[in-house]
């Protein structure tokens, strides 16, 4: 059984991102591989583990964790097997909130295989190609395909002007096909990095 964490990378309120995740996950319990009980989607949202800017003295390469909210963060990483980041784009990156969550761990990213669902004007790309740089210092194996949701044209809005109006999700056509394959390289990815996981933990 291949474990994935969608994890949820803003904390705004109001965000899109929970109904992004959500569709994520709705769509992936379409997906063969998790109809046949081998792999598992499951939402993690950072913001329900109330990390504050990095606040431990030891890198975390050392896994010397002294606060709890990091030992319960640690804890959720380190029991899944790989990852689709959900994330929209902040001024050309990723929110800050999911880079100081990525920042607080180390050995619990290792090994794991990720994908990336991204929204923004321009999809979110932007956010996606800093977000590999950052896992590939975790020794994250981020695969290729990606899904990009357009705010403009993957969204609808009751009221357009209205800037608190999150909008629903409605993606368009090709985009399930795209998080299918997408999710194809990360379950067998994630199967495939098992050894070096076993290996790391013995
Ligand atoms: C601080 C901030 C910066 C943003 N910068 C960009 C950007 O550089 N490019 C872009 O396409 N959208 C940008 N946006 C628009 C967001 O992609 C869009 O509002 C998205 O819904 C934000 O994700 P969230 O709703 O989960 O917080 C920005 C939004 C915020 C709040």
């Amino acid at each position: 059984m291949t474990r994935i964490a969608i994890v949820i990378g803003s904390t705004r309120p109001g965000r899109r991102g929970t109904a992004v995740a959500r569709w994520v996950e709705e769509a992936a319990g379409r997906h063969p591989a998790v109809k046949a009980g081998e792999a598992t989607v499951e939402i993690v949202d950072v913001a329900d583990f109330g990390l504050p800017l990095l606040d431990e003295a030891a890198p975390a390469a050392f896994g010397q964790y002294s606060n709890e909210h990091t030992k319960k963060w640690s804890e959720a990483i380190a029991s899944y097997d790989g990852f689709v980041f959900v994330t929209p784009e902040y001024n050309r990156s990723v929110p800050g909130a999911l880079k100081n969550a990525i920042d607080f761990l180390y050995n619990e990213w290792q090994n794991k295989a990720a994908g990336f669902v991204s929204y923004g004007v321009q999809g979110g790309v932007r956010a996606v190609e800093h977000l590999r740089l950052t896992l590939a210092e975790v020794k994250v194996a981020d695969v290729a395909t990606q899904v990009g949701l357009q705010i403009f044209t993957d969204f609808t809005f009751e009221d357009p002007t209205n800037p608190m109006d999150p909008g629903a999700v409605t993606p368009g056509p090709h985009q399930e096909p795209t998080l299918n394959k997408m999710l194809d390289e990360v379950f067998a990815w994630a199967g495939a990095l098992k050894p070096l996981r076993e290996t790391a933990a013995a």
